[in-house]
Order: structure tokens, then C-alpha cells, then sequence
């Protein structure tokens, strides 16, 4: 009923933000946010860590999850009507989802680190976007798995996900994105 997809940009290093948990300017790039914000458009719902919001003017109409652990299980965002705040030890998935309302559809994983490592075994597909020409020396990667014996396609491979074709998304800035893809095993030969 649902499907799980993740979008994030990373630098050369794998990494999503500085030591600081700022994103940096080297790792923002217009074509990769209009290919952000249309997934996003096309999702029943956002997930993502408290200081992970997407912004844009389109943001307010999207139905979010935002994972926090200040509060015990689920809760009202009184700051973004559309939101509910969400602590997955006292909640599941499904239950968060069917508070929210939503039934069926995409749920978008936008981050951060522990956000998109948390969704390892469930992503059905991982938008692996990529500025090749920034590097961000002791920043925060996007799983916790990466580092230097580590990139983010070793963890998603580990994960049981596939590459799909590189695609120039602003070629003249360096900016590629890669779709992985969950492989489903082929149904078993019946018997006779
Ligand atoms: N390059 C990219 O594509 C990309 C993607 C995403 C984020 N970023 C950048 O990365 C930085 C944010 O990183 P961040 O590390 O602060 O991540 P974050 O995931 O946005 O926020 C971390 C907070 O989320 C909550 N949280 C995370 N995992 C949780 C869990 N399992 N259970 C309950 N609550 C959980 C906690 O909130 P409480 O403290 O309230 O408990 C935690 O302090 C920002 O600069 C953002 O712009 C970049």
C-alpha cells in the first residue's frame, strides 16, 4: 500500500551538512531542488528529523511526519497544521501514517542522518543525488554507516538496492542523481 523512497544531495564525501549541521552552499543547486520538490509533490508524505524541513512555498499543503523525541509517542504540531509530530519508541510507522490519515501513496525520507539510516531496510527506492565538486570535511554523512571505509552506494548496496543510470541534473555545476531501486526477488518456479 505504501511505497518508501528517500531523496537527499550529497557532497563528493557523502556528506548531507557541516559539523555544524548546517548544509552548505557547495551542496545546493537549483535543478536538484526542482527535482526535490517534485517528489515531494508526488508524495502522500514527508519524514523527517526536526531540523530537517524542506521549505519552499509548496510546503505548507504536504502532510509530514516529524520525528522528535520530546514528546512519548504522537502529537500536534502547532506550528505546521498539517504535521504530527512523531517519536517512532512509542509509535509505529502505520500508526503515525493512519493518524495523519493517510492510507496509501509515497512517503518521502528527506533526512537527516539518523532519519535516513533508520529507513535502510524499507527504502523501496533512494534518490542519491550528488554534488560532485564539494567536499565536506568532517560533516555529517548521510547514513551513519559512511565514513572512510564507507560510501553511501556501499550502504545502500548492503541494504539490497540496485543503481539505476546516472543522470545529469545540472551537468555545467557537477550536480548527478541515481536512483536505486529495491530488487525484487523472482517469484520461485512452481514445481511440474
Ligand atoms: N543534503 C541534504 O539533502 C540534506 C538532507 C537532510 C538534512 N540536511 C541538513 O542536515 C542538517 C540536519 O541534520 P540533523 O542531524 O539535525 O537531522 P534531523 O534528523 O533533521 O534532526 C535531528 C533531530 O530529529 C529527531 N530525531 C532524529 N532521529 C530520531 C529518532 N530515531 N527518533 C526520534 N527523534 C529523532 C531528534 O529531535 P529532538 O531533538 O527533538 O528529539 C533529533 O535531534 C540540516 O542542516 C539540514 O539542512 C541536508
Amino acid at each position: 500500500m505504501f511505497r518508501i523512497e528517500g531523496y537527499v544531495i550529497v557532497s563528493a564525501d557523502g556528506m548531507i551538512a557541516d559539523a555544524q549541521g548546517v548544509m552548505p552552499d557547495s551542496i545546493r543547486n537549483a535543478a536538484d531542488q526542482k527535482f526535490f520538490q517534485a517528489g515531494l509533490d508526488r508524495a502522500a508524505v514527508v519524514v523527517h528529523g526536526r531540523n530537517s524541513h524542506e521549505g519552499g512555498p509548496r510546503a505548507p499543503r504536504r502532510k509530514r511526519l516529524i520525528l522528535t523525541r520530546r514528546i512519548a509517542d504522537l502529537a500536534p504540531d502547532p506550528s505546521h497544521p498539517n504535521a504530527l509530530l512523531w517519536n517512532p519508541a512509542g509509535a509505529t510507522l502505520e500508526r503515525a501514517l493512519a493518524t495523519l490519515g493517510v492510507a496509501d501513496g509515497t512517503i518521502a525520507v528527506i533526512g537527516g542522518t539518523d532519519v535516513f539510516s533508520m529507513f535502510l531496510p524499507r527504502y523501496d527506492a533512494f534518490h542519491l543525488s550528488r554534488a560532485a565538486r564539494a567536499k565536506i570535511p568532517g560533516g555529517r554523512p548521510v547514513f551513519a554507516a559512511v565514513g572512510p571505509d564507507a560510501t553511501p552506494e556501499d550502504v545502500l548496496a548492503s541494504h539490497g538496492l540496485k543503481p539505476g543510470a546516472r543522470r545529469d541534473l545540472d551537468a555545467a555545476a557537477g550536480i548527478t542523481v541515481v536512483t536505486w531501486q529495491r530488487e525484487i526477488p523472482p517469484t520461485a518456479p512452481r514445481p511440474g
